[in-house]
C-alpha cells in the first residue's frame, strides 16, 4: 500500500489505496458483504484491470471496508457493514453514484438481491432462440450491444470476452447480436449479471433463454446458490428471475447526489 495515498481530507475516514494486483493479493476480503463476499477479489481485480481505484479501510489487522471506483463511469461500489465507512468512501468522488448496503446521498435506487439454486437443465423450458457462449470474436458486437442498451460503457471492460470463472452468453439476431448476459462463479456461488437485450428483440423470450443458459452453466460449473441484483424498477428482469424460482433475499442501493 502507498502511504501517500491515504485520505486527502480530514473529513474522510482513513483509507489506503491499493495500487496493484500484488497488494490486492495480500488482502483478506471477507465478511464485508452478505451476498458478494465470494466475488470481492474478482471485482477488485477487474477494477484495477480497467483503470479504476481500489481503496480499503482497516480495523486493526482486518479490512472493514472496500471501495471500488471507476472514473470513466463515475460509479463506485462500497462493501462494508458500517454506514460511516460507506458514507466516507462515497464522499471521495462527488457527483458519482455509489452502490452499497445503505441508501446514501439525496436519492437512491433499490436493487433487489435475488437468490436461486443452480439445479441443471429445467426440462420444462423450451429454448426459443439459439444461445451460445460468446468469445473474443464477439467483442465488438457485444460492446455495440451494451452501448446501444446502456449508453456510456467503458470498453476497458471488454478487452476480453472469455474470462476466468466467467462466461458471456449471446443470442444471435438478424445479422447482429440480439442479447447478452454474463454468469460467473466463485467459491461455489454463482452470479448472473448484465442481462441486456436489444429493444427490437424484447418480449420474444431472449432474456428468458439467456437466464436458463446461464443457470445451466452455473450448475455445470459447480455452483449451489446463484445471486443476481436487479433494480426494483426493472420489471422485465425481475419477472424472468422470479419465473425461474429465484427469491428476493436482500437489497443494495445505488445512491446519487453527494
Ligand atoms: C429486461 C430485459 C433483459 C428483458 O429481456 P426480454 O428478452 O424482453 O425478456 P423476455 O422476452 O424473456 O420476457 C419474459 C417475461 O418477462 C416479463 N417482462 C419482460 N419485459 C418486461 C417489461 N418491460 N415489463 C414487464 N414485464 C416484462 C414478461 O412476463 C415476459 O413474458 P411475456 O413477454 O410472455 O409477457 C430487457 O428488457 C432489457 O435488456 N432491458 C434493458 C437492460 C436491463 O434492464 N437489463 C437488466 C439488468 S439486471
Amino acid at each position: 500500500m502507498d502511504p501517500s495515498t491515504t485520505a486527502p481530507s480530514e473529513t474522510l475516514l482513513p483509507a489506503e489505496r491499493c495500487p496493484d494486483l500484488a497488494s490486492l493479493d495480500e488482502l483478506r476480503l471477507r465478511g464485508l458483504s452478505e451476498f458478494f463476499d465470494p466475488f470481492l477479489g474478482a471485482f477488485a481485480r477487474d477494477t484495477l484491470r480497467t483503470g479504476g481505484e481500489v481503496w480499503v479501510s482497516r480495523s486493526g489487522d482486518s479490512v472493514d471496508g472496500l471501495y471500488l471506483y471507476l472514473e470513466s463511469e463515475r460509479q463506485g461500489a462500497v462493501f462494508t457493514h458500517s454506514r460511516p465507512i460507506a458514507e466516507s468512501f462515497s464522499a471521495r468522488h462527488s457527483g458519482s453514484s455509489t452502490y452499497s448496503d445503505f441508501p446514501l446521498g439525496t436519492r437512491s435506487e433499490l436493487f433487489r438481491i435475488y437468490e436461486g439454486t443452480a439445479t441443471g437443465p429445467d426440462p420444462s423450458h423450451r429454448f426459443r432462440h439459439p444461445v451460445r457462449a460468446g468469445g473474443d470474436a464477439d467483442r465488438l458486437e457485444v460492446l455495440g450491444l451494451m452501448r446501444g442498451v446502456h449508453g456510456v460503457v467503458d470498453d476497458a471492460w471488454f478487452t476480453s470476452i472469455a474470462r476466468e470463472n466467467e462466461v458471456c452468453f449471446v443470442v444471435e439476431g438478424d445479422r447482429e447480436l440480439a442479447g447478452v448476459g454474463w454468469a460467473s462463479i466463485s467459491s461455489g456461488v454463482g452470479r448472473l449479471h448484465s442481462l441486456s437485450v436489444r429493444p427490437r428483440y424484447r418480449r420474444t423470450g431472449v432474456g428468458t433463454d439467456l437466464w436458463h443458459a446461464r443457470m445451466r452453466w452455473a450448475a455445470g460449473s459447480g455452483a449451489g446458490p446463484v445471486v443476481t441484483e436487479i433494480s426494483e424498477h426493472n420489471s422485465g428482469s425481475r419477472a424472468i428471475a422470479e419465473a425461474g424460482g429465484m427469491r428476493w433475499v436482500g437489497q443494495i442501493y445505488r445512491s446519487f447526489g453527494r
